[in-house]
């Protein structure tokens, strides 16, 4: 029997195959190939190069491979190309998802950990230091935040009606690198556009400098890409132990970060005096979206082990290998 990692040859799915292995299960990959990058794997890894929004082929999947569990990763996951395409979001994220689920059923798998995000949360109108419970009002304010709420809502569905057992994990900000192979190839992010622009003698830009927070700069939680492979581990563990279940639960460290610390940290890291450029506000910026894992201490027996100083060195490493 396998785990099926869908999106397993992504920048996040490749750190969660290699925990998933060294936990001792064996893994199917499932991956289109859109963004992900097949060489990030071990090369004898049993690999389905498939599209979920491909009905038949997914299908066709679970008929070649006895498979014990799902962790459903591959998504598109760009907000502002979402804003721009989200008739091909709700196509990739919520009919793929559907596919797939359905997939699962027609074979009686139940097993299932789904990458949600704190995107479903949107932009909560909370003082900074508040931190976001998993029971905080769900109001997503970009198409792609509203795809992964959609698919929270098909996931509880299918342990409501199918008997399921869902532990859907509620990404933060998610940076660093495992191994320095295996780094944010993407620069949608901060830290990778950072890195990208000190690449290019360009400033970093700040979106907005006068946020109701202690240096003006929005918060975020920044969590190891490794410490969430970890979390999806004991994801598996909690479902495979568990009656039919819908359980979201957050993914971070806890601990806010702002635009001007991680770039301060940067600098420190690489040595590299940034003097970063204060622009407008982005549109639906929160001020501040920073995790309650109380949950996910509880039920998976999880807490993040590496600093932003872990997150920004070994993000870093990956840089410099890779450009
Ligand atoms: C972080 C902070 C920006 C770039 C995203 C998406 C989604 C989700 C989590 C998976 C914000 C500021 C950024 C820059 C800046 N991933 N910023 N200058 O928007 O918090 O969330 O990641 O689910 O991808 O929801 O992440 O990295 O875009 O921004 O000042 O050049 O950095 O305003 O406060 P975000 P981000």
């Amino acid at each position: 029997m396998s785990w099926l990692v869908t999106g397993g040859a992504g920048y996040i799915g490749s750190h969660v195959v290699y925990e998933t292995l060294r936990s001792g299960r064996n893994v199917v990959v499932l991956d289109d190939l859109s963004t992900g990058i097949k060489s990030r794997l071990p090369s004898e890894l049993a690999f389905e190069e498939v599209t979920l929004t491909d009905r038949e082929s997914v299908f066709g999947v679970f008929n070649r491979h006895s498979i014990s569990g799902v962790l459903h990763l591959a998504a598109k996951k760009q907000v502002a190309e979402s804003v721009l395409r989200p008739d091909y979001y709700w196509q990739e994220n919520v009919i793929g998802l559907q596919n797939l689920v359905d997939a699962m059923n027609a074979n009686d798998v139940k097993n299932f950990v789904f990458s949600s995000s704190a995107a479903v949360y949107g932009s909560p109108d909370l003082p900074f230091e508040t931190q976001i419970t998993e029971t905080t009002n769900c109001m997503p304010i970009n198409p792609y935040g509203e795809t992964k709420l959609e698919g929270e809502h098909i996931a509880e569905s299918c342990a409501e009606n199918f008997g399921f057992k869902v532990a859907s994990l509620r990404y933060f900000n998610v940076a660093g690198a495992g191994r320095p192979e295996l780094g944010d190839q993407f620069i949608f992010n901060l830290v990778p556009i950072v890195l990208e622009a000190l690449q290019n003698g360009q400033q970093p830009k700040v979106f907005g400098d006068d946020y109701d927070t202690p240096d003006g700069s929005c918060i975020r939680d920044y969590v190891h890409v490794q410490d969430l492979a970890e979390a999806h581990v004991a994801a598996m563990q909690f479902v495979e132990n568990s009656n039919a279940t819908f359980m979201p639960i957050n993914i971070g460290t806890g601990k806010g970060s702002s635009v001007f610390e991680v770039i301060n940290k940067i600098s420190d890291v690489t040595g590299i005096d940034i003097e970063p450029l204060h622009v407008d506000k982005r549109e639906g910026d929160p001020a501040a979206l920073v995790a309650d894992v109380s949950r996910a201490h509880e039920i998976l027996e999880w807490s993040s082990s590496c600093t932003l100083d872990d997150i920004i060195q070994t993000a870093w490493d990956a840089w410099q290998k890779s450009h």
